[in-house]
């Protein structure tokens, strides 16, 4: 099927490279002639694993281009809106700029019968607001949400957990459908008898075939649900995060150990081990400005109350930053003033350079505003962390990055530090015997058993 995309950040680019590569003939646009350069060569301008891969495999069969021309949309038969709603400048809300923009770029080039296909995270209602305006063009606007983690982005475009499809209530059907339920997909090129609504259904399944095929849940909803399934299941992953975090502090009060308690609450089954590492919390792209967004907009309907302890997660999960903060200059006898802090990660998650709202950076920052001279490392992320925290010391190579620390601070998780990162070893680069570990990653006993002075997060 011919498909446009616009947008071609992390979701975009990886959504129009993974469509490219279950057979479909796909445009990326994007207003960015750097990126959009980059992807033409097959380069992902961001780490991604897997990435590179189906882009230059889809640039060389044909099959997927990039433009910064919007015309080119023109002929596709679904239309991909993937741009970022950042949070605003001026508040929590969420600013649809972008979408606004991509939507208005992409008007003139609707024809009839055509799906706009918006998988941009959105306030609930912004679906039925865009509808007049893409319906004018004889086109039909649907709500797809996306689900995908940064660093299994493309497994999960390809191979997702879940399909949610949002259609205009006119002609919405509640309905969980395994991938083959066979009588919609009939038809589906518009001389079906079952009606136009089934239609869009239908030719959103023929994108998806393959996880359909395998019986990946496809869930129909309305517009509204399916936004809401987004924020909501965002905001949920949250609150679980915070909620071990809040744990964790009361752990430290008492000298308990948050790392165990996760395991034997995890053993319940209504319960899981997922998302209940306890460190400094979550950062990236995604959650944080989500779980805003989704408060202002509760406020805005007049249901903040709702959503209120969203707030309380979000603070919760800004004190494990300080909280982490405090460890090393506790650890350094008082004050970080004049001393070399090593910090081993920048990234807000391991198999990512992304350091959007990233809590590893925001640590080595304010350690570096309380006088520390800090030393970040990180194997994929230098170069962006760099480029937004220039006043940081940044060395590509981990053990030289460790020589002569007073304190070391693990900020994001990556194999290097937590795996492949011996106390025995580190103890011959420096004297400095401190350790935090931010992310509650690194054999306690170990460390200490080598002499190190311990900190873990939530851990006695
Ligand atoms: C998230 C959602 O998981 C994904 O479904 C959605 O589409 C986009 O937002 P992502 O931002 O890639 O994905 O990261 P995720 O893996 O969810 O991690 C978010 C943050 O939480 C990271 O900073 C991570 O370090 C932190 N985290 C995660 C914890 O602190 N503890 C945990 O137990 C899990």
């Amino acid at each position: 099927m011919k498909l446009s995309v616009i947008g071609c950040g992390y979701l975009g680019a990886v959504h129009a490279a993974a469509m490219a590569s279950i057979g479909h003939e796909v445009v990326g646009i994007d207003v960015d002639q750097r990126k959009i350069d980059a992807l033409s060569k097959g380069e992902a301008p961001f780490f991604e694993p897997g990435l590179p891969e189906i882009l230059s495999e889809g640039v060389a069969s044909g099959r997927l281009r990039f433009t910064t021309d919007m015309a080119e949309a023109k002929g596709a038969k679904v239309h991909f809106i993937g741009v970022g709603t950042p949070q605003q400048k001026d508040g929590y809300g969420a600013d649809l700029t972008y979408v606004n923009a991509a939507i208005d770029g992409l008007l003139p080039y609707l024809s009839e019968g055509d799906i706009v296909a918006g998988k941009s995270t959105v306030p609930v209602g912004t679906a039925a607001e865009l509808t007049p305006r893409v319906e004018a063009t004889g086109a039909t606007l649907v709500w797809n949400p996306e689900f995908l983690r940064e660093g299994w982005a493309v497994q999960d475009t390809i191979d997702p957990d879940r399909l949610v499809l949002g259609v205009s209530s006119r002609f919405a059907r509640s309905t969980t459908e395994g991938g083959d339920a066979g009588s919609t997909t009939e038809g589906g090129d518009g001389h079906s008898t079952t009606g136009e609504e089934v239609d869009v259904v239908a030719v959103m399944k023929e994108v998806y075939a393959p996880p359909v095929a395998k019986g990946t849940p496809f869930i129909v909803t309305d517009l509204a649900t399916a936004e809401l399934v987004k924020v909501s299941a965002n905001a949920f992953l949250a609150t679980k995060i915070s909620f071990i975090n809040a744990m964790a502090e009361i752990a430290e009060v008492v000298g308990a150990d948050v790392t165990q308690l996760a395991d034997a609450i995890g053993h319940d089954a209504r319960i899981g081990r997922k998302f209940l590492g306890a460190g400094i919390g979550f950062g990236g792209g995604c959650l944080p400005k989500d779980i805003r967004a989704f408060a202002a907009r509760a406020e805005e309907l007049g249901r903040g109350e709702s959503v209120g302890f969203l707030r309380q997660m979000d603070e919760i999960n800004m004190r494990r930053r300080d909280r982490a903060v405090q460890l090393v200059v506790d650890g350094l006898g008082g004050s970080v003033f004049k001393k070399n802090v090593t910090v081993l990660g920048a990234a807000f998650k391991p198999h990512s350079d992304d350091i959007r709202d990233s809590p590893a950076l925001d640590v080595a920052v304010r350690l570096h505003g309380l006088g520390a001279w800090v030393t970040v490392t990180d194997p994929e992320a230098i170069a962006n962390a760099q480029a937004k925290h220039p006043q940081l010391n940044y060395v590509e190579d981990r053990d030289e990055a460790l020589r002569a620390a007073d304190a070391v601070v693990v900020v994001t998780e990556w194999d290097e530090y937590r795996r492949q990162m011996s106390p025995e070893h580190v103890s011959t680069l420096t004297d400095g015997r401190v350790i935090v570990d931010g992310r509650n990653c690194l054999d306690a006993a170990a460390w200490r058993a080598a002499g190190w002075t311990y900190y873990g997060m939530g851990r006695p």
